[in-house]
């Protein structure tokens, strides 16, 4: 099943986009839970509580070494919480990923910029690959075109690792990575509610509200 995400440790934003949304869970980077001001002990129930039920909860590590990066993610898996440890995917990163994938720890390696380093975090054993679309079309490459070349290779060698791209700035870049048919996304809140806003949208109903107070009044449907 899709599974959509939301890229933020804003409680009050997760609790409303659950409210509308099927959220799967969150995703969350060092930036993210700094700029919240949240850590994650305080974060973890707040999250499950806002969703309702026991999401999915990716946190990255911020070990500085392979081993360290290892050992922090032995210590998010005991915590009773359904955790995706993130790792960025570099050389370092990668040889922590390798290790984690030999003791069966859920990963999703981050900080994917091109076709080529997100392949090989595949391959290492990732569980989640998340491209950063926005950022990568902001150093003059092309962000929809790495995720669908990774979905291309993915399905092409069959390994079974789920795209998770993540940084959007706006709407059409949400949908070109969904027809490149990813498995998973991760919205920041202000492209998930553009999803929703366009600006034909409220005048349509308003309509629909004045016609029918002009026939019927305040009755509601049934009673008319
Ligand atoms: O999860 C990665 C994501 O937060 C990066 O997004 O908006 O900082 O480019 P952004």
């Amino acid at each position: 099943m899709f599974e959509l995400y939301l890229d933020t440790a804003d409680i009050g934003q997760i609790a409303r986009f659950s409210a509308c949304l099927p959220v799967h869970g969150i995703t969350t980077n060092p930036s993210i839970l700094a700029k919240a001001g949240i850590g994650l002990t305080e974060l973890l129930p707040k999250v499950t509580e806002a969703l309702g039920k026991q999401g999915r909860i990716h946190v990255q590590v911020v070990g500085e070494s392979a081993d360290a990066m290892v050992k922090e993610a032995l210590r998010l898996q005991e915590l009773p919480y359904d955790i995706i440890v993130k790792v960025p995917a570099t050389e370092i990163g990668l040889a922590a990923i390798k290790q984690m994938n030999a003791r069966d720890i859920p990963v999703l390696a981050t900080a994917i910029y091109s076709v080529q380093q997100g392949f090989l975090a595949a391959l290492c054993g990732a569980d989640y690959l998340a491209p950063y679309v926005n950022r990568i079309d902001a150093i003059g490459a092309n962000g929809v075109g790495v995720v669908a070349d990774l979905q291309l290779l993915l399905d092409r060698h069959g390994v079974p690792c789920k795209l998770l791209p993540a940084s959007f700035k706006n709407t059409q870049q949400v949908l070109e990575v969904l027809k490149a048919g990813v498995a998973s996304i991760t919205l920041p809140v202000e492209v998930a509610s553009e999803l929703f806003a366009h600006p034909s949208v409220q005048p349509a109903v308003n309509r629909f509200t004045e016609d029918w107070q002009e026939a019927f009044g305040r009755t509601l449907s049934f009673e008319s």
